[in-house]
């Protein structure tokens, strides 16, 4: 039997299916769906890598800096942010939707995408917030992509669930696998891992790989910062890639650090 990545014509089927679907499910589809421009536009701001790379730690001091600065912060997270997703957060994150394969988990990221990005991200750019978000699309280009899932549909997909919506910044915390799982670990204390953490360290390397690749085919929106200085040196990194690709922010004046 040839596998849906042996015919072309698949995913663009599969698109227009799907596509059908959202504009009757949800009025989707308009010429202007994707255009969230204009001045009024607020800003998009993602934070992706590895597990204990830092990401959470990292959103919330941004957060915290905006807000001191007067801007109106959003902060969410992906698998989930909305209650749509959320649900479909604990399906994929507890291990249940494993069994299906890489291929129906990326189907859900962009399920739970769907809902997060209509009930959240959208209204809130559209009123002119920055929106934090602790992963983001990305992740489902390195985690299913490297998981054997076919780039076409994860392209499908990622069309489907954005309509034309990019982060205007992606942070990539980076550093070696071996301490993100460690400083992971620690967190976690006596709870059990989810199921991507569990993944073996070789998938994680190349999942460290896959951000790193991303963060050089798209330069002008992605900064790669180094995970493994201290809480305090990462937070003064991200802001300043977050000041230079913000120049409203650069007038603004912040802490010097
Ligand atoms: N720069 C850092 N140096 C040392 N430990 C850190 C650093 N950043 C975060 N941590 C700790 O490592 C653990 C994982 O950080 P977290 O922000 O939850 O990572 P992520 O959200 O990327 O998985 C937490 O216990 C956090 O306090
Ligand atoms: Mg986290």
């Amino acid at each position: 039997m040839p596998g849906r990545g042996e015919d072309p014509g698949a995913f663009t089927a599969l698109e227009q299916a799907l596509r059908a679907f959202g504009r009757s499910y949800r009025g989707r589809g308009q010429d202007d769906a994707g255009d969230v421009s204009g001045a009024t536009r607020g800003r998009f701001v993602t934070f992706e890598g590895g597990e204990g790379a830092g990401k959470s730690t990292q959103i919330s001091r941004l957060a915290r800096r905006l807000t001191a600065l007067g801007r109106d912060a959003l902060l969410t997270r992906e698998p989930g942010g909305s209650s749509g997703a959320e649900i479909v957060r604990h399906v994929l994150l507890s291990g249940a939707a494993r069994a299906f394969g890489s291929d129906a988990e990326a189907m859900l990221f962009a399920a739970a995408r769907i809902d997060h990005v209509d009930r959240l991200i959208r209204p809130a750019l559209e009123a002119g917030r920055w929106v934090l978000c602790d992963r983001f699309a990305d992740s489902t280009r390195v985690y299913q992509g490297t998981g054997g899932t076919d780039p076409g549909l994860i392209d499908a997909l990622e069309r489907i669930a954005l309509e034309g919506l990019k982060p205007d910044l992606t942070l990539i915390i980076d550093l070696p696998v071996e301490i993100g799982l460690a400083r992971a670990a620690v967190r976690r204390g006596a709870a059990e891992t989810d199921r991507f953490e569990a993944d073996h360290v070789e998938i994680h390397e190349r999942r460290r790989q896959a951000f790193l690749a991303i963060a050089a085919a798209e330069p002008e929106r992605c900064a790669v910062i180094d995970g493994t200085a201290t809480p305090d040196a990462v937070e003064a990194a991200v802001w300043a890639a977050v000041r230079g690709r913000f120049p409203e922010l650069a007038s603004a004046l912040g802490p010097p650090h």
